[in-house]
């Protein structure tokens, strides 16, 4: 991955920072997720929980959703911070996929340890059909 370790540990710390502000009472489990732009930019997400419990919303979904609605379209990096380095639930790497393409996504935890693998290692055979308008 052409992003230097600096830039990884810089948003290893901005996830860090974000995931305090998971909204979580229900799972008590927080997520931090931190997407880099092409131009630099880096936009952040938690994950959001509601008492209807399948209205729960990733980390990832509210980041990405995030950048897409401020008009980003192209990206380098997911980064995401749990306490036990989980990787991405189904439905986020589908969403992963089709909004971010093949990008990095850099798994970690909050004392800097990670790894790094791609959206395609996660989701080999997605789901890409397009509905034809
Ligand atoms: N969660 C995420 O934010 N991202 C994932 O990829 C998997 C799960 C959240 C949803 C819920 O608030 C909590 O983690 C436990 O499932």
């Amino acid at each position: 991955m052409n992003i230097s370790e600096e830039t990884i540990k810089k948003l290893i710390s901005e996830a860090v920072q974000v995931r305090k502000n998971a909204y979580n009472p229900y799972s008590k489990f927080a997520v931090g997720a931190v997407l880099l732009t092409n131009d630099n930019k880096i936009i952040t997400g938690t994950n959001i929980e509601n008492c209807s419990f399948g209205l729960t919303m990733c980390a990832e979904r509210v980041a990405i959703f995030t950048a897409i609605s401020q008009g980003y379209k192209h990206f380098k990096a997911l980064v995401l911070v749990t306490d036990d380095g989980s990787t991405p639930c189904g439905a986020c790497r589908q969403v992963i996929w089709e909004l971010c393409g093949d990008i990095s996504v850099v798994i970690a935890t909050p004392d800097y340890h990670y790894h790094i693998t791609m959206a395609s290692e996660l989701l080999p055979k997605p789901f890409a059909a397009h509905v034809a308008l």
